[in-house]
């Protein structure tokens, strides 16, 4: 990621932050709707874990200027993914809906250099947990 890109992620995300429980509810309708087998691997009740969410979010977008200081606390999520019974195949899934969410809490905000930035973002995020949980070969695939 460029610093530019780096910016931009903070910026947007900045903007979501006062609407963070809407859109975590925005992210997870939209994750069961294009994956719903996923919908048994989490808990009935979502309020905790749409707080959860959104709060590692903070910390990780906020880590991003730094990305050595987020680095070890990513590689114990990407850990405790593997028993939540999360594949690498699933990363991909749940960026495609992070995306999808941020473009519709953005708006007009939701530029193409926004969306290279966010993409950048999650692909840096999700390469390095599938490498810490599973292995490098399974994030070079
Ligand atoms: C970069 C991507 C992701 C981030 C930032 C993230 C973040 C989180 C956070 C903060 C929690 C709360 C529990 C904890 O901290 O251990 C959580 C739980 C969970 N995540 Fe993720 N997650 C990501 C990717 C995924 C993927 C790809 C899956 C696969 C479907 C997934 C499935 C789950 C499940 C099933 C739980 C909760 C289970 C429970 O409470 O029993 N997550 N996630």
């Amino acid at each position: 990621m460029t610093p530019d890109q780096v910016k931009l992620v903070q910026q947007t995300f900045a903007k979501v932050a006062p609407i963070s429980e809407q859109a975590a509810v925005i992210f997870y309708d939209r994750l069961f709707e294009v994956a719903p087998s996923v919908k048994a691997m989490f808990p009935a009740d979502m309020t905790e874990q749409r707080r959860k969410l959104m709060a590692t979010l903070a910390v990780v977008v906020d880590g991003l200027s730094s990305l050595d200081s987020i680095l070890p606390a990513a590689s114990a999520l990407a850990t405790r993914h593997v028993a939540y019974g999360a594949k690498p195949e699933h990363y991909p899934v749940v960026g495609g809906a992070l995306l999808w969410t941020l473009e519709k809490g953005l708006g007009e905000a939701w530029t193409p250099e926004v969306a290279a930035a966010w993409a950048a973002a999650y692909g840096t995020l999700s390469t390095f947990m599938i490498s810490e949980a599973y292995g490098k070969a399974q994030a070079a695939e």
